[in-house]
């Protein structure tokens, strides 16, 4: 894997050896069991799952292109250590398109460019793609392999179909709703963990300083009372890391839709209580996923440290 030499170049960066895909892509998933049918004109989950993993698989390929001639940093965003690249923006552009094409009626929001406004704003819609171009771009602009497209489609706002794939691994995760989740033809189920002490919880922190500090008090009160702490660096890898019982559970302050939408899902549909705390659903407060063993156990101890609050 390779790694930025110093901090002054890591506007260029050599690409990452290890990991790149290059076997054949397998077709796109079809429809998994027990899926809702199309209706009203409005394509089926199955359906745009199908152009969700065919985006993705696009997107996946240009972030590698890009990784191989040097990630050019454009800037920070929410604070100096949250970056952009042109490779962000130009994997956006392109999911963007490939999803919009012949959809002239769908709304897309992305990380990157926000919320995509059909001619007419006002205009009703059904279908709204969620996209995270490049879910752990620090990872990313490091060569460290944990890095993914996030993409989802959601219908009448709720989100019913989700691919998460590794940039440079070519991993995929797939899901739509009420038919299960899947890792390359395998369904997944999440960890089997007995009880809280014994659980590996994966985490992640935000990118401002006064959050950080906050986050990090939480985890002074998580890590003694859990198995480990594992903190990959790519919310929709950590839920994906959950589904298939990688990691026991996770929890996370902070997240934006396009970190959570396909992956959330997932976990979900493996089976994983996907929630926020004190009966809340999961957003930005809190994102916590974890099997019903272990789930009451680490909601009442975040409740206890407060993890939904502060800054
Ligand atoms: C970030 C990653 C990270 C998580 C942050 C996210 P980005 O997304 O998912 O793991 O801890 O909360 O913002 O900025 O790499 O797309
Ligand atoms: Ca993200
Ligand atoms: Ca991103």
């Amino acid at each position: 894997m390779a790694q930025a030499d110093t901090q002054s170049d890591r506007g260029v960066v050599r690409p990452a050896e290890s990991g790149s895909a290059s076997a054949p892509e397998p077709p796109a998933p079809l429809a998994g069991p027990g899926a809702a049918p199309a209706s009203r004109g409005v394509p089926s989950p199955e359906e745009l799952l199908a152009r969700a993993v065919a985006a993705a698989r696009e997107g996946a390929a240009l972030a590698r292109q890009y990784r191989a001639n040097g990630v050019g940093i454009i800037g920070s965003k929410s604070s100096h250590t949250d970056l952009v690249t042109a490779a962000d923006r130009a994997v956006e552009a392109l999911i963007t398109r490939l999803l919009l094409e012949g959809h002239p009626e769908d709304r897309l929001l992305g990380e990157e460019s926000g919320e995509s406004a059909a001619d007419d704003p006002n205009a009703p819609y059904r279908v709204r793609w969620i996209v995270d171009p490049i879910d752990g771009t620090v990872n990313y602009v490091y060569g460290l392999p944990e890095a993914a497209v996030s993409i989802a489609a959601e219908v009448d706002g709720q989100v019913v179909a989700g691919v998460v794939r590794n940039v440079f691994t070519g991993a995929e995760w797939t899901a739509v709703r009420g038919g299960g989740a899947w890792r390359d033809g395998v369904r997944l189920t999440g960890s089997r963990v007995a009880s809280l002490d014994v659980a590996l919880v994966a985490t992640g922190f935000g990118y401002e300083a006064a959050r950080r500090a906050h986050q990090a008090e939480v985890l002074r009160g998580v890590l003694p009372r859990v198995r480990d702490i594992r903190r990959m660096g790519a919310a929709s890898l950590d839920l994906c890391a959950v589904a298939e019982g990688r990691v026991d559970a996770y929890y996370e302050k902070g997240l934006n839709a396009w970190d959570l939408a396909a992956g959330g899902l997932i976990a979900q549909e493996a089976g994983l209580l996907v929630t926020g705390l004190r009966g809340a659903p999961p957003g930005p407060a809190m994102v916590l996923a974890a099997p019903p063993s272990v789930h009451g156990a680490l909601h009442d101890l975040l409740v206890e440290l407060d993890a939904d609050g502060g800054p």
